[in-house]
């Protein structure tokens, strides 16, 4: 898939199969992570693979909006430095690297941002210093995939040369 048709149709998919992704497919997700470019190359962040199908469930009971994560084949949770300004802007890129190299090797995933902190940290053994940005779900998907974008027009969120300037896509 070339990058741009990846962007194009990549979903955040909450229903998962239950089938195992090869061992490979996982380092090639983490290995997009590693590749993410960060705010003065400062690589501030760690990643927790969480594969175990107790460890999973735990997570997700700590997921008040991801209980997919629950079915998920394995999740990563991101931790960022947030002595950075720029920490949760790094966290997006690396989410969505990770989530581009997974579609394209036929495995979807889903995010949330919001957790029950304390229980995360105490049961991960996540260090204070590190925020605990975001959690991202992986497995192939339930259903085929056939969704379409719910997005806005480009007209309506560019503007040419100046705020409010119609944008007409050529
Ligand atoms: C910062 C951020 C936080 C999100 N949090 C959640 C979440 O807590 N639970 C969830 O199910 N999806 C979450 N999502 C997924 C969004 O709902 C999804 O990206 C959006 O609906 C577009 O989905 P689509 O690309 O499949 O059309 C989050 C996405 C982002 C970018």
């Amino acid at each position: 898939m070339d990058a741009f048709e990846c962007i194009a149709s990549k979903l955040d998919i909450r229903e998962f199969s239950g089938g195992k992704v090869p061992d490979d497919i996982v380092v090639r997700v983490l290995e997009a992570a590693r590749s993410t470019g960060s705010g003065s190359n400062t690589q501030h962040w760690h990643f927790i693979l969480v594969r175990s199908t107790g460890d999973l469930s735990r997570l997700a009971e700590s997921c008040p909006y991801g209980p997919w994560v629950g079915e998920a084949d394995f999740a990563v949770i991101v931790l960022t430095a947030s002595r950075w300004s720029f920490h949760l802007f790094d966290a997006g890129r690396v989410v969505q690297d990770m989530q581009l190299a997974a579609w394209n090797q036929g495995v979807s995933s889903c995010l949330t941002t919001v957790f029950t902190e304390g229980s995360v940290r105490i049961e991960f053994n996540i260090p204070m210093e590190f925020s605990l940005s975001a959690v991202v779900g992986f497995g192939y998907p339930r259903r085929r995939v056939l969704g379409r974008k719910r997005r806005k027009s480009l007209s309506e969120i560019v503007s040419l040369e100046r705020y409010g300037n119609p944008f007409i896509p050529g």
